[in-house]
């Protein structure tokens, strides 16, 4: 294929460049102590192989354009923040079957071929809402995300610490090699969804629905196969890609690089980096890092982005108003979408501005427990994402996807759903170390939604 012309920064006066970031105010980095230890630990990364491919990134890039005009939907999903400790199979494959399940509750319900994108294999690095963390008058910097530091409450442990970002570019690989063997190996296969069944799936309040569509999708199968008299195409595997919030930019420079036969400088740590609502500050190194990389890139878009804002960034990140650049996800909160939506919609409509849309209905709705615990509601992350389809219709925008915190475990960190948690329930099995995931069944449920919420607009 020939390589398409990204003309990401001809436009802008300023010559952009992989370390260019680095004249920008860098918001959310951790201090190294030692300046030399930290260069030791870039040099070695600079010379490990990439984790994907600049092929698999333009392909992702085709995908997201065909997203813009609904013709395929995003499921993006996966830990607030990996961790190392559970870099294991079990883990790994659990999140992987959830996502699968989701896809296939939504290929069924939407009609259209669902797009997967893991919030995995190097989603690391955490943004904080305080440089320090003060816990009985001893203060010490805030957990930054197992790339940088531990969680744990010592100095030892909370001392930045550049050899981790080695450990966490090499469970990137093994998390990305697992999922692509898995999948290569018949696991996506559409004709034996059977491989994805969790233990809970016969106990879940939600069984039946999903074996219903699971049997619809056989039979459709079937019928198709049968008619053609032989297999059909491409449902025995699937396309799986990674993203993370490119946070620690030291670290995303040294993956970043030109390859043989493409124009433009490719992030070859994942597919597809996006940008969190603490570091779109349009001079901020990460607006600028971004700003040159030929990856799609997605921007998550806050109540308190003005509009003035969003409409400068689209114009830095996409000069030439590429499809499948930019994907703006929007994580405003149940209670205040329908206020500050709905202009930022109008205004990207007027201007004529590609973009794909999506909604994180799971940052705007963090909450406290009565028990303490940081936990969001089931009944807030419908209602957010039930409004975004709503408010998309009455803007004529599309809703093309959604982007959700999830795991495949049987956590206990949001409340509600078909089980309706309650907060005691959350003392059962609370593990995130940062922002509550939904777990195997309320990610289910988010799916089933999704599509009666879609098919009420449709029909
Ligand atoms: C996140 O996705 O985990 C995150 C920190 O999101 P936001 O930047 O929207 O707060
Ligand atoms: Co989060």
């Amino acid at each position: 294929m020939k390589a398409q012309p990204f003309a990401v920064s001809t436009h802008l006066a300023a010559p952009w460049s992989p370390d260019s970031w680095q004249s920008h105010v860098a918001e959310q980095q951790p201090r190294y102590p030692d300046a030399d230890a930290l260069s030791r630990a870039l040099d070695e990364l600079r010379a490990l192989p990439p984790l994907v491919t600049s092929s698999e990134i333009l392909a992702l890039r085709r995908q997201l354009a065909e997203a813009e005009e609904g013709r395929r939907f995003l499921l993006q999903g996966g830990d607030c923040c990996e961790n190392f400790a559970y870099c294991t199979p079990e883990v790994i494959s659990n999140r992987l079957k959830v996502l699968l399940q989701m896809s296939l509750v939504l290929v069924h319900s939407l009609r259209m071929p669902v797009l997967r994108v893991g919030r995995f294999a190097g989603q690391y690095a955490k943004p904080r809402s305080s440089a320090t963390e003060v816990r009985d008058g001893v203060e010490l910097p805030s957990y930054r995300g197992d790339i940088v530091n531990a969680p744990e409450f010592s100095a030892t442990a909370r001392v930045p610490d550049p050899q981790r970002m080695i450990a966490a570019h090499s469970r990137s690989a093994l998390t990305i090699n697992f999922v692509r063997s898995l999948i290569d190996g018949g696991f996506a296969d559409l004709h034996h969804p059977e491989n994805w069944d969790l233990a809970w799936v016969r106990h879940s309040p939600l069984a039946d629905e999903y074996k219903r569509i699971v049997e619809g999708i056989s039979e459709a199968m079937h019928f198709m196969e049968t008619l053609s008299g032989e297999p059909a195409h491409n449902l025995d595997r699937v396309d799986f890609y990674s993203s993370h919030e490119a946070l620690l930019l030291p670290y995303e420079q040294t993956l970043t690089r030109q390859v043989p036969r493409q124009q433009g400088w490719f992030n070859l740590g994942t597919h597809f980096p996006w940008i969190g609502m603490r570091t779109a500050a349009l001079d901020g190194a990460h607006v600028e890092y971004f700003r040159g990389i030929c990856n799609p890139v997605g921007v998550k878009v806050g109540p308190s982005m003005s509009i003035e804002h969003l409409l400068r960034l689209l114009e830095v990140l996409n000069p030439d108003n590429e499809p499948g650049r930019l994907t703006l996800i929007h994580r405003m909160g149940a209670d205040v979408i329908a206020d500050k939506l709905p202009p930022m919609l109008d205004a990207v409509k007027r201007e004529g501005a590609r973009v794909l849309w999506v909604c994180d209905p799971m940052h705007g709705n963090t909450e406290n427990s009565s028990n303490g615990y940081k936990t969001r509601r089931f009944a807030n992350i419908r209602s957010e994402i039930e409004q975004s389809f709503d408010l998309h219709a009455a803007a004529g925008t599309r809703l093309g996807g959604v982007h959700l915190e999830l795991t495949g475990e049987d956590v206990t960190e949001c409340t509600g759903g078909a089980r309706d948690l309650g907060d005691a329930d959350l003392e059962r099995a609370y593990h995130s170390t940062v922002d509550p995931r939904l777990n195997y069944e309320q990610s289910l449920e988010t799916a089933m939604l999704i599509g009666r919420k879609y098919n009420q607009l449709a029909g």
